[in-house]
């Protein structure tokens, strides 16, 4: 409460006590250590990010930072919630933050006042509408961020609530609501509280009269009227003390175990977990058949070159038939593996449309060959038609890869046989 002290011309006037100024001051650190921890974990991969991880030996050092100065901000918080209902519902202090009808009229005041219609700026009484939207704005900001870090800190628990997009939503909601809050203290705050007049009441608690009136006109009469601190009867306030202490504790209570569970639910985000043992990954030992090359009519084991890229020029055989010991020495035919892997990738052109002459859609149709003659023919497969059109890239509509080319050479070689 607002009380005047001293004699006219030095008298000073409280404007905050003592607990309001402490509370301001850790608020300010933790509010500044959060700002300095967490925006360069929204832009983590700026090269200043970068060089403050590194200063602080890592990431997670940082994010431990953060997080302690989160758990002071909800302290902090907390304490002035029940702070608050102290004032209100003990010391009956009208309550002066939240906005109301006379801001409205002093909004349009000072919009006068601004276009030189109004010789003076509207009379604030304790707090002006700015400082009003300032409040609100911290408590805003303080709700989302505790409830966007909760669903980063633990996200586990969220997404038993929430759907998976809530975790990536809640952190752009944290960064974009932190950078907002971050502007918002430095263009905002600063300005009204050390540009436009240094004003140094939240720590030194007191306000010169010339400041008052400036500052809070409409209070300063309201004091001088002598309407100010009626003092409470001894025996009221202990009475109203007794009321609120259960409540404050069952409040206090009530919010240590949800800080306690914020913290301490799920060590996801707090803390990377250790390294376990080394195992040798699974590694099949035969290899595994290309996908292409999907066995047809047979219901044996088809045996498969392996995956060995082959060189350009076709050093044939550049393949080795990789297999099953029973099917060792089989080969490859157009029945067991090249037919299906030009039915799937030829024969929307070469089937009855028979592109450049060419049908594939059986065995018998494709020795037949093209409009240049044979493609399929057996032997020699690095001089094959087919073979210097698809190792040249020169078919102009498909592509077969090197492994399924060398199935096709693989097949030619041995004599391009169907079974
Ligand atoms: C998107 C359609 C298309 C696909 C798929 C396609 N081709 Fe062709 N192919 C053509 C056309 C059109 C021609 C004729 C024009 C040319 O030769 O440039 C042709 C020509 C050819 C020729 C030359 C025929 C000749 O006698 O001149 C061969 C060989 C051939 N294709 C093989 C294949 C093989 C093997 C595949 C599957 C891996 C295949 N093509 C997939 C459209 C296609």
């Amino acid at each position: 409460m607002t009380k005047p002290t001293g004699d006219s011309k030095t008298k000073t006037y409280t404007r905050f006590d003592k607990v309001q100024s402490i509370q301001h001051i850790i608020f300010l650190i933790s509010f500044s250590v959060l700002g300095f921890t967490g925006l360069p974990q929204k832009y983590m991969l700026s090269p200043i990010s970068i060089g403050f991880f590194n200063i602080f030996g890592g990431i997670e050092n940082v994010r431990f930072i953060h997080h302690t100065s989160a758990i002071v901000m909800m302290v902090v918080s907390l304490f002035h919630v029940l702070e608050v209902l102290y004032r209100i519902f003990v010391l009956r202090t009208p309550i002066s933050m939240i906005p109301w009808i006379s801001d409205a009229r002093h909004v349009y005041d000072d919009v006068i006042y601004y276009l030189g219609r109004r010789k003076h700026k509207a009379y604030y009484g304790r707090y002006s509408y700015a400082e009003k939207m300032e409040y609100l704005a911290v408590l805003w900001g303080t709700v989302v961020m505790g409830l966007t870090g909760f669903m980063m800190w633990n996200p586990i628990s969220t997404l038993r609530f929430l759907p998976g997009e809530a975790v990536p939503a809640a952190k752009a909601a944290h960064g974009g609501e932190a950078l907002l809050a971050v502007l918002a203290i430095i263009l905002w705050h600063f300005y009204h509280v050390h540009i436009k007049h240094f004003n140094k009441s939240i720590f030194t608690g007191k306000l010169s009269r010339e400041e008052m009136e400036h500052e809070h006109p409409a209070e300063l009469a309201a004091m001088d009227a002598g309407e100010y601190h009626t003092p409470i009867p001894e025996a009221v306030l202990r009475k109203r003390q007794m009321v609120y202490t259960p409540i404050a504790i069952a409040i206090l209570a009530i919010f240590s175990y949800g800080f306690y569970y914020f913290i301490g639910y799920e060590t996801t985000a707090v803390t990377t977990p250790p390294v376990g043992s080394t195992v040798q990954v699974y590694v099949p030992q035969t290899s595994t058949p290309t996908p292409t090359v999907t066995p047809t009519a047979t219901a044996t084991p088809t045996k498969v070159p392996s995956a060995t890229p082959i060189s350009a020029a076709g050093d044939a055989p550049a393949v080795s038939l990789s297999s099953t010991p029973s099917v060792a020495n089989a080969v490859v035919t157009w029945d067991s593996s090249v037919g299906a892997l030009f039915m799937q990738k030829c024969l929307m052109c070469h089937g009855a449309t028979a592109s450049g002459g060419l049908n594939i859609t059986t065995y018998a149709d494709a020795m037949k060959g093209g409009a240049s003659g044979a493609v399929f023919a057996p032997g020699d497969s690095a001089a094959n038609l087919l073979v210097v059109k698809f190792e040249g890239g020169k078919h102009p509509y498909a592509v077969l890869s090197p492994e399924e080319l060398a199935i096709i050479k693989a097949w030619l070689d041995a004599g391009a046989l169907e079974k």
